[in-house]
């Protein structure tokens, strides 16, 4: 059944339909469809449109709707385009010609831009609390391997000691702020269209406020024609998921370095890697290579529906329907992704004397030219003294420590004997205390904080 065609002779081309439906997607819309029209059937009521009997009746068949929903047993029929078609027809089915009086002043575009806040507000809580999932896997894992070496990095080259939890830890910051961008979209998303009519407002005396508050808005959309044509919560949902996605990639990128048999820094529990068919010694981190390779699909999608935005002429166009085949597979993906994350993460398994081994004493190189200025040498100079005993270093073919006092005292004067105190990774990370820097006290108190900041997220 369509809604329209009173002014139409002919029949749709059959491939205008299938090209134009958007019932096999945009069912999952059904719920928050029909909770919308019980609302409005209210707010009919209240304006004087609908009786006290013709309400009941419509909310009645609603819940009658609703409850096929929620069991699976709603029908899709031959002629429903969207899902809105679909739930006035079985209205119909149920109530008869009341039904029809439902659509009074309400058009499908402020329903539809109604019905995808709605369901994204029930999605959110979940991601919301995945997410913390999450980032408290990655707070967990840091707490329990504080004593844990390791290189730290820049440009993929050994750079500076670091703790193994201060390197998990960065990723909490970076899930903390994608937390934060959460609620701030929520915060936009929770605005009610409905009563915006298809594009300038109803001229039903509708009370707007009521009806929000009833769908659980927190207030009414200000502008009919900005209400049903603005789709930016869809494209900051997909640039949030896209960017969270690139947290994950990376995340996933450095671990499958870490777990090859060069590295072989970690290893990835059984239940999350996978085996070859044809050789018989591999771990393939099949997983964290499909966060990585998800990112590519996660991006394209918000970039590609701001292409579809950006040429829009003013008013609802049917362009907009292609929001939520983007969505639904951006936050299905990392619906999917974020807990998959978090047990991987709890499950992680640190080879702690391969990351020790693998510090050079290149990465001790700071603290050496450090050493000078102590002792009084302009950083700048002793920058480059220390590059030249790197260099006769690398020309004998030895590490930096096994450079004799009497080599050291010939490239400056102001090398001690004492200098070889500094080559001592625990006394380099122990130095480097300052708040954010990865001493075990530093790391510690940046624990306690992203502790602190789970658990007010959770009381709220
Ligand atoms: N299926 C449409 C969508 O998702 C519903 C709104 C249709 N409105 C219209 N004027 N054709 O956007």
């Amino acid at each position: 059944m369509t809604l329209w065609g009173g002014c139409f002779e002919g029949e749709t081309n059959e491939r205008v339909r299938q090209f134009g439906d958007s019932i096999s997607f945009d069912r999952r819309l059904a719920a928050a469809d029909v909770r919308g029209s019980m609302a409005y059937a209210e707010a009919l009521h209240r304006a004087g449109v609908l009786t006290a009997e013709e309400l009941a009746q419509l909310v009645a068949g609603l819940e009658g709707i609703a409850d096929e929903i929620a069991s699976g047993e709603l029908v899709v029929g031959a002629g429903d385009e969207d899902v809105h078609s679909a739930v006035e027809r079985r209205l119909t089915e149920r109530v008869g010609a009341t039904a029809g009086k439902l659509h009074t002043g309400r058009s499908r575009n402020d329903q539809v831009a109604t019905d995808l806040r709605l369901y994204l507000m029930g999605v959110i809580p979940r991601l919301r609390e995945e997410l913390g999932g999450l980032q408290e896997a990655v707070v967990d894992k840091a707490a329990q391997h504080l004593a844990v070496v390791m290189p730290g990095y820049t440009h993929l080259q050994q750079a500076q000691p670091m703790l193994f939890s201060h390197w998990l830890m960065s990723y909490f910051w970076k899930l903390e702020r994608d937390a934060n961008r959460l609620l701030d979209v929520e915060g936009r998303i929770d605005v009610c269209p409905l009563g915006s009519g298809a594009v300038a407002g109803t001229a039903y005396p509708i009370d707007r406020a009521t009806l929000a508050r009833r769908l659980g808005f927190s207030a009414p959309s200000e502008n009919s024609l900005d209400a049903v044509e603005d789709r930016d919560f869809v494209a900051e949902m997909l640039m949030w998921a896209a960017l969270l996605q690139v947290h994950l990639s990376t995340l996933a990128e450095t671990l499958i370095v870490w777990s090859s048999t060069e590295f072989g820094f970690i290893q990835l529990a059984d239940a999350y890697a996978t085996g070859s068919s044809l050789m018989p010694q591999k771990r393939n981190p099949d997983t964290l290579e499909l966060m990585r390779g998800k990112a590519g699909r996660l991006i394209g999608l918000a970039a590609g529906f701001l292409c579809t935005l950006k040429g829009l002429p003013s008013g609802y166009n049917k362009d907009l329907q292609e929001d939520k085949e983007a969505l639904f597979d951006s936050l299905d993906t990392v619906e999917l992704e974020v807990p998959l994350a978090a047990d991987l993460i709890r499950t992680l398994e640190i080879d702690t004397d391969r990351m020790a081994r693998a510090c050079s004493d290149g990465l001790l190189a700071t603290d050496l030219a450090d050493y000078l200025v102590a002792r009084g040498v302009p950083f700048r100079r002793s920058h480059f003294l220390v590059g030249q005993a790197v260099l006769r270093a690398e020309q004998r073919g030895v590490p930096l420590r096994h450079l004799t006092s009497a080599e050291y005292a010939a490239i400056a004067p102001c090398f001690g004997r004492d200098l070889y105190k500094v080559f001592d990774l625990r006394r380099s990370i122990a130095a480097r205390s300052a708040r954010g820097g990865t001493a075990a006290d530093a790391v510690k108190a940046q624990i306690d904080e992203a502790r602190r900041r789970l658990s007010a997220a959770r009381r709220s």
